[in-house]
């Protein structure tokens, strides 16, 4: 099961289009209900799920208002039987404006309304590893956590002054060496999963990806927006999930 934002989506269709490709002939059996989506190889027995969350941790309707709730996390109960789990959280945590999907924001026991974003991401994440460390079966479950997947609509990043996007990218950065370095973001993960008891592998995409400046969908995409953020889905989440493969193999 992947968990997560839209990214983890990408990585799911991905995969999906990876295993019909080796065996075109499966019958393929998909279902949806209001939590998450399942397509299962039936020849196989193998089901690949999806499940989407913009930040793991709950969004909770009160009478103030929608309110994104640091430490609570209900939705582990689904999660926990699963053999695999892949999870990824970050798209959503700097959002503000009218496409941010909550009013206020709890942190230990206080409703505020807003706060230090990557200290919240910070804090979710913890809920998150805590939950790891009650909540899930380390014998009959794997659990990674998808590092940060890097974005390009800032030029100065790959050395390009001035560029606000990935629209003329065409080719990879060469070597393997990215300007910027990592993320903030990425150091907190990092930071995060070393405070896990239980085994977390962190699922690490983030400099691979970040080399990757051409392979986003730019302007072809559905929504007609620059769309410098999500991946070719026959492209780089292939690669990802080329590397999931070689992991859960070894
Ligand atoms: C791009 O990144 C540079 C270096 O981190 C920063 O100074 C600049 O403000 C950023 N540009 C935009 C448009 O965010």
């Amino acid at each position: 099961m992947f968990v997560g934002d839209s990214i983890s989506m990408n990585q799911r269709e991905s995969l999906v289009c990876l295993l019909h490709a080796a065996v075109p002939d499966s019958k393929i059996i998909v279902e949806s209900n209001p939590l998450y989506s399942n397509t299962t190889f039936e020849d196989y027995g193998v089901s690949i799920l999806l499940f989407l969350t913009h930040y793991l941790v709950d969004i909770k309707e009160e009478q103030i208002g929608r309110v994104l709730k640091l430490d609570s996390l209900k939705n582990g109960n689904i999660w926990k039987d699963m053999d695999v789990l892949v999870f990824n959280t970050w798209l959503w945590w700097y959002r503000s404006g009218p496409t941010q999907p909550w009013d206020y924001i709890e942190d230990g026991g206080k409703v505020l309304k807003d706060m230090d974003r990557m200290g919240a991401f910070r804090k979710a994440l913890t809920t998150w590893g805590r939950w790891v460390d009650t909540d899930v079966d380390a014998g009959k479950t794997k659990v990674f956590f998808q590092g940060i997947s890097p974005q390009h609509y800032n030029g100065t990043d790959w050395n390009k002054l001035g560029v606000t996007n990935c629209a003329k990218e065409t080719t990879p950065i060469s070597g393997s060496t990215y300007p910027s370095g990592l993320p903030t973001a990425e150091y907190v993960v990092k930071d995060v999963l070393s405070t896990i008891e239980k085994h977390v592998q962190l699922f690490d995409i983030t400099t691979l990806s970040q080399l990757r400046k051409d392979a986003h969908p730019s302007s072809y995409n559905a929504f007609k927006g620059m769309d410098c953020t999500h991946w070719c889905v026959a492209g780089l989440p292939d690669t990802w999930n080329q590397l999931l493969y070689v992991t859960l193999t070894n």
